[in-house]
This record gives C-alpha cells, structure tokens and sequence, in this order.
C-alpha cells in the first residue's frame, strides 16, 4: 500500500469531468464506471461525501451479517463496502473489485452526483440508500478531511475552503445540485432518502426505516445491537470502521480524526455571523423551487 508512487501522488488538483471536478486516479479510470453493469440485487448507498457514509455503510453491513458484530470486524469498512467509483494506482478499483468478488456484491457506496451514476443503476431499477446532511456541517466536515485525507488539493483557510464549497469547486461538485438531483430521482425509483440529523435524534427509527425497505425482519435484540454497535462512540474506537486501517500517508487522523465529532450543529463554532449571512442567502437562491427541506441543527 505504501508505495512511494502513491505517496507521490498526494495532494494533487482535481480533475473535472463532465462538469464536476474529482480525483485525478477516479477520472483516469472513468470508462470501467462509466460501463459498469449493475445486478438487479445490487444495494447502492449514495451520499454527498461527508454525511455519514461510514454510518449508514456500517449500520447495512450489520444488517446484512444479522447483528453479528464479529462479522462485522472481518474487514475494514472501505474492503467490506465497496466505493464503486474508486480508483488508486496499484490497488484494484472499485468496479473491479465488484466484479471480481461476486461473493462480497451485495452493496456499494457512491458519492456521484445523479447524472454520472452508471446508468445500469436506473436500467436495473436497484435499491439505494441516500443519506444526506445539512450543508453547513457537511462543509465544516469536509474542510477536516480535505485537511486529513491526502488526496484532496490543499483546502486553504476555512473562508477559503467555504466559498469552494459554496461554488461547487470541491470533490463531486456542488452540495446543492447533489442532494436535490437525488430528491427528485426519488420520485421515479426505489430510494429511501434519509436525514442524517433524523439518525441522530432517533437511531432505532431510522434503522428501521432501513429494515423495512430492505425487507428485512429482524428481532428487536438485534435491531439494538446494531444501535449500540453503529453509535459514534462505538465507531471511533472500531479500527475496523474508524479509517485507522488507512495507511498515514493517506489519511492522517493526527491532522484530524475521520470519526470527528459525529454530532449536527458543530457548525455554530466555525460560521461566522457575517459568513453565516452570506451562505443562508446563497442557499436559498441555490435551493429555490426545491421542496428538500433539511435541519442545520437538531
Ligand atoms: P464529522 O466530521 O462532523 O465528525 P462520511 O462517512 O460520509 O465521510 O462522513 C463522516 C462524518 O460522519 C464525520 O462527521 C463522522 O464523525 C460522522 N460519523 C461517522 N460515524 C458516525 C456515527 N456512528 N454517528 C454519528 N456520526 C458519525
């Protein structure tokens, strides 16, 4: 893993395509995603990065495994759900490794916005998950793990790093674009949209959510193990869910922490008032004639 062309490859410029700007080594190997076939069985999560991706991945891989927290300890988060649209010099991509290892497709995360999903997706009519958060925490996220994850250009300073986010110029583009693309897709497909304030405030209700649209019928004894299994305090200290298992020269959790705070609101300690002004006013205009409607705080 640590080779030293990969440790070369850090902190590079992203790379756009078809309008939104990605990670160099994903762009090289768009065509595998791009033709990536989809099962009809095939379960995709999708987020906007930094909504709690790990989360809902963590909570589905015990729901898959019955509860069974040892099964879910066989891997690291990234190898037991696969980021379909991954690519890394040296290591197998995303799609390879769903082709490879048919025993392992049962879901895949992604964090494309909806007019770059494989279309295989919509033809096979899967099942997705879409997970979003608020925008403000997600920017406030985003900014420590541009900080911490080597593969991000350098984010400049949080004002800096805000109006990049405001403007789409961060990894998979524009928040607002993402979160409404997937809200309207809804419509038409199998998605359960969730919330990830609505996690927060009820955990057991949202897993159940998940239960019920994934068909699953498990015991109440179970649906609480996979509460007290999924819990942030749990997560953190998880090497197997908590990104440790990332080499340090690509992710390094002493710049800051994956599992960070895990918490809705974090962003009152890093808007200021005159930057909280400019972004409500930005949002409305970004999120007029859209009936999302989400909580920046709980
Ligand atoms: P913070 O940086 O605000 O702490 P993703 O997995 O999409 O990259 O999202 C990471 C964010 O989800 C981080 O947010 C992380 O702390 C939070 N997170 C991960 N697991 C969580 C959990 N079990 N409960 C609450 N938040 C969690």
């Amino acid at each position: 893993l640590s080779s030293p062309k990969m440790e070369h490859s850090s902190r590079q410029e992203l790379e756009v395509i078809h309008e939104i700007p990605l990670y160099r080594p994903f762009v090289e190997k768009w065509a595998q995603v791009e033709s990536f076939q989809a099962r009809p069985d095939d379960l995709l999560i999708s987020t906007y990065p930094k909504s709690g991706t790990t989360w809902i991945s963590e909570i589905v891989d015990m729901i898959y495994n019955n509860g069974d927290e040892e099964k879910c300890k066989r891997d690291a988060i990234f190898n037991r759900v696969p980021f379909m649209e991954m690519s890394c010099p040296g290591l197998l991509s995303g799609t390879e490794q769903l082709d490879t290892v048919p025993s392992h497709r049962v879901y895949t995360i992604t964090h494309l916005p909806v007019q770059l999903l494989p279309v295989s997706f919509w033809e096979q009519d899967c099942k997705m998950i879409y997970l979003a958060r608020n925008a403000k925490d997600v920017a406030v996220s985003y900014y420590h793990f541009y900080q911490m994850a080597k593969m991000h250009p350098d984010p400049g300073t949080w004002d800096e790093f805000l109006g990049k986010f405001m403007a789409g110029k961060v990894a998979y583009g524009s928040w607002y674009d993402h979160v409404k693309g997937w809200w309207e897709k809804k419509k038409a497909y199998r998605i359960l949209y969730m919330f990830y304030e609505d996690m927060k405030k009820d955990p057991k209700r949202e897993i159940e959510k998940v239960l019920q649209f994934l068909g699953k019928d498990l015991k109440e004894e179970v649906v609480n193990k996979i509460l007290h299994h999924t819990s942030f305090q749990e997560m953190k200290k998880n090497p197997t869910a908590n990104y440790e298992m990332m080499p340090t020269w690509a992710m390094d959790h002493s710049v800051s922490p994956f599992m960070r705070k895990g918490m809705s609101g974090d962003w009152k300690n890093y808007f200021t008032v005159a930057q909280n002004e400019i972004f409500d006013a930005h949002y409305k205009e970004q999120m007029k004639g859209s009936t999302f409607k989400c909580q920046m705080e709980i």
